[in-house]
């Protein structure tokens, strides 16, 4: 594992905004099939970390290799051609849409003679769909009727039926009570084992125990370490994140 080249890896990545260093020389990665959590205050420079991952913010300097190759992202559209989505709290569907018009929203399927092909869009739908979340029925309705969950259920399975390689879920469970996080929890369990990357900003320290591999800590702008989460207490977790201490730094 540890020698494995990483699906993606962020280098020395550094953004200002004026005066401010959103982020400050930070380095972090990501192996396929893992979960790394983004953790820090609000302000530490999470979003904006991840912001440059998927392009919509242009990074000052700082490398993003993808399986090792050098990776040219200065828009969102690059990031989509090397596989990254990025999965947002709020989500951006289209209300009066049903799940299969949403999945395919702007990337809509046509038969041979250039219409719209609804029959096969909805079959696709129901695949990709029952795979990643078995107990989902409402198909056909338009997806304001839909839970918070089943929402971002829509919203992944797009990411996934489009091929992602690399998530980035920024707070996904942040608007969604405690039914609906643990259908996302499983959600993600599930995009882990087939071999996909994630990201994932998430500001439960005990969310991110139990989902995530890893743990990259940030602490105004600047990276305070990264650590298996299985190796470190919540409390541990809790001082990188308001002290900035690296719990690895006063083991010796
Ligand atoms: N578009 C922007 N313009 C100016 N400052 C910004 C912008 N985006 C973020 N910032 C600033 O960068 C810092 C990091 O923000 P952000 O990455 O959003 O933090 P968080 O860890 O809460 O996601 C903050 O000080 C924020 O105010
Ligand atoms: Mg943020």
């Amino acid at each position: 594992m540890e020698k494995e080249t990483p699906l993606v890896e962020m280098r020395d990545m550094q953004k200002a905004f004026g005066g401010i260093r959103a982020v400050d020389h930070v380095t972090v990665d990501v192996h396929a099939g893992e979960v790394v959590g983004i953790l820090g205050h609000n302000g530490a420079g999470k979003s904006v970390l991840m912001k440059m991952l998927s392009g919509a913010i242009k990074r000052d300097g700082g490398e993003i290799l993808v399986n090792g190759q050098p990776a040219d992202i200065n828009n969102p559209r690059d990031a989509r051609d090397y596989q990254i989505e990025t999965i947002y709290q709020y989500l951006a569907l289209a209300d009066n849409l049903d799940a299969a018009s949403n999945l395919f929203l702007g990337r809509e399927l046509t038969t041979p003679l250039g219409f719209l092909d609804d029959a096969k869009m909805e079959a696709e739908t129901r695949k990709i769909m029952s795979r990643l979340t078995p107990n989902f029925r409402r198909y056909t309705t338009p997806v304001s009727g839909l839970s918070g969950g089943q929402r971002q259920s829509v919203a992944i399975s797009r990411a996934v039926y489009f091929n992602a390689k690399i998530l980035i879920m920024d707070e996904p469970t942040a608007a969604l009570g405690v039914e609906e996080t643990r259908m996302v929890a499983q959600l993600i369990g599930e995009l882990k084992k087939q071999g996909i990357g994630i990201f994932l900003i998430d500001h439960d320290i005990h969310q991110v125990k139990t989902l995530c591999d890893r743990a990259s800590v940030m602490k105004n702008g600047k990276l305070v370490g990264t650590v298996n989460v299985d190796e470190v207490s919540e409390d541990d977790l809790l001082g990188m994140i308001i002290l900035g201490k690296n719990p690895r730094e006063n083991a010796a």
